[in-house]
């Protein structure tokens, strides 16, 4: 099935060819000008200059050849030589149509597809997450969606952070408070308890003493230190405790990702790669990448084009540890040995972009996979209303759970006040408020450029009116419900006919969704999908205000708005499906 702009871009490419230009001057879009046009070209200008004819005269002649072909009811030459272009209603109507019975609702599938690597949430084991942890959870698991969608074969994997300091701070810290539990005794010969010896709030906690600590005292510091490397290096009892924190704050970061609706299908982690760093040395070594610098072991990845600094790559460093750099590239490693992916997607803050670009020419020094197969999807910040990162009240980091409550708390409140009727359960009130809640917070980021900051305002994005998640969502409750009381008096949907403007404008609009998802998933920018769901909810809003549709007491024109509205929440579902974003049957 290929929409209209396709089809139209399709006819004016033949004319322009039949009249001996490239097709690219064929291309077609939706009219600046809706009152006059439903769609234009703007390629006669271009084309008759490259050529020194007139361009109105070129105009006319695209205008005659495709004048009523496919879909085109009136072609119009206009101003210095644009093409202005109306569609016949049949047109529409089968547009409708197609969309209606199209699994995919019109969103189309790529030419070409790819197995694909996300790498997005890089949660830190103990360590709360902040709101830059939302964002890369939340775009990430979006793009996972729009490019399986779109047909590529994608795998998303959360990538903890499990192998820093913060392990050695867990690990002192709970020495401190247990010395007896068997990970410490060096006489201990196993196996080691399955029950972890710490729930999530001991985590919580223990984290936040070790390094308040640590950074008051450098000597603490030193000891966390210590028990990294020694945890990396083996020690039986550390490993164990590692283990532990890793599946206890797991199962508590599942918890707050659901609400977000966010899923993996891996959760490996930094430390997962810890055994394939032996021979990914050597490797680097043998290939003489790796140089003795200092007593650390370094690439040297810099260009004789940099414009900016870029220090050396650290494979091994001098106390004998491996980092941040070596745990991503042995990740590259086990990627390619065990998915061999096209390509992988980090979807990290754009803070950590230097990192990246080290580790990506690594990777290609290293010919593990070319660097232009690797990319980093960078994102802004999340700001307070002062344009500072966003902290809490008490100047702390806000935890996703945290987070989470507030904008359930709000949600609650907004579906009161919005007269939710009381009559619904209290379960069915608790899920409700838990999509408007998801909705909301998803919605508010990914609609931004993602590589801007945004400030974080939970009283407008839970907002029921603008450009919010709970807008979206109260669009397809409308249709929904709209569908559902047709259905109970009997209204059936009929055929399409496109008569009224509004009714057009909203077909128009449906017939944006497969380049929408073309465009975002070209640029990796999930606004643009943003932009059209929000624009379809827009024009479906019209209609809504213009015309009676189950009401309406002409059988045939209600059977084709309802057949409308079938279209419409169909478009609007896989488009908020792809955001994440559930609709309920009521709110
Ligand atoms: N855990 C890291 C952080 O909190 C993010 C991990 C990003 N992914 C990666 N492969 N480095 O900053």
């Amino acid at each position: 099935m290929s929409d209209l702009v396709t089809q139209l871009s399709a006819a004016c490419a033949a004319a322009f060819e039949a009249e001996g230009f490239e097709a690219r001057w064929g291309a077609v879009r939706r009219s600046d000008r809706p009152e006059l046009a439903d769609f234009q070209c703007n390629g006669c200008m271009g084309a008759a200059k490259s050529q020194g004819l007139v361009p109105r005269d070129l105009a006319a002649k695209i205008a005659q050849r495709i004048s009523g072909q496919g879909p085109i009811e009136r072609v119009d030459v206009a101003g210095p030589g644009f093409l202005n272009i109306r569609v016949s209603s049949e047109a529409l109507s089968e547009a409708t149509e197609a969309i209606r019975s199209d699994a995919k609702a019109g969103g189309g599938t790529l030419d070409t597809t790819e197995k694909v690597v996300f790498d997005f949430g890089g949660p830190n084991v103990a360590k709360p997450m902040h709101v830059g942890h939302l964002r890369s959870a939340v775009i990430g698991d979006t793009l996972c969606r729009l490019f399986r969608f779109l047909g590529d074969d994608v795998t998303g994997d959360a990538h903890l952070g499990d192998w820093g300091l913060q392990m050695g701070h867990l690990i002192t810290e709970l020495f401190a408070e247990q010395p007896d539990l068997v990970y410490f005794d060096p006489d201990f010969k196993g196996p080691y308890p399955e029950v972890p010896p710490v729930t999530i709030e001991d985590l919580g906690r223990l984290y936040p003493q070790a390094s308040a600590k640590a950074k008051a005292d450098p000597a603490r510091n030193e000891a966390s230190q210590l028990a990294v490397a020694e945890m990396q290096a083996g020690h039986p009892g550390y490993r164990a405790l590692l283990r532990h924190f890793i599946n206890v704050s797991v199962d508590a970061l599942k918890v707050d990702y659901a609400f977000l609706g966010v899923e993996f299908d891996l959760w490996k982690g930094e430390s997962d790669v810890d055994g394939l760093i032996p021979d990914m040395v050597e490797m680097l070594k043998e290939k003489g990448l790796a140089k003795l610098d200092d007593g650390a072991w370094i690439i040297d990845v810099a260009r004789e084009d940099d414009k900016k600094e870029m220090p050396p790559f650290m494979v091994i460093n001098s106390r004998g540890g491996t980092g941040y750099h070596a745990t991503d590239l042995a990740t590259i490693v086990d990627r390619m040995d065990t998915l061999k992916p096209d390509r992988m997607l980090y979807v990290v803050d754009q803070r950590q972009a230097l990192h990246f670009e080290q580790v990506f020419r690594a990777a290609d020094m290293a010919g593990l996979i070319g660097e232009d197969r690797l990319e980093h999807i960078g994102f802004g910040t999340v700001n307070g209303t002062d344009g500072k990162p966003f902290k809490t009240r008490e100047g702390g980091v806000l935890r996703l759970a945290d987070l989470n409550a507030m904008a359930l708390a709000e949600a609650e409140k907004k579906i009161g006040e919005n007269g939710l009727s009381d009559e619904i359960g209290e379960d069915e009130r608790a899920r409700i408020a838990a999509l408007v809640a998801r909705a909301a917070l998803r919605f508010a980021d990914l609609q931004n450029v993602r590589t801007t900051n945004y400030v974080f305002d939970l009283e407008r994005f839970t907002s029921f009116e603008g450009k919010t998640g709970p807008y979206l969502l109260y669009a397809a409750v409308r249709i929904k419900s709209l569908l559902r009381r047709a259905k109970e008096a009997g209204h059936e949907p009929g055929e399409v006919r496109i008569e009224s403007d509004t009714e057009r404008a909203l077909v128009l609009a449906m017939d944006g969704f497969a380049n929408a998802l073309a465009q975002s998933h070209a640029k990796r920018q999930p606004h643009i999908l943003c932009e059209h769901v929000y624009s379809l909810a827009q024009a479906f809003s019209a209609l809504y205000a213009a015309h009676p549709i189950a009401n309406e007491s002409d059988a045939g024109l209600r059977g084709s708005r309802l057949a409308l509205c079938e279209a419409v929440l169909k478009q609007l579902e896989a488009g908020l499906g792809i955001l994440g974003i559930e609709a309920p049957e009521r709110m």
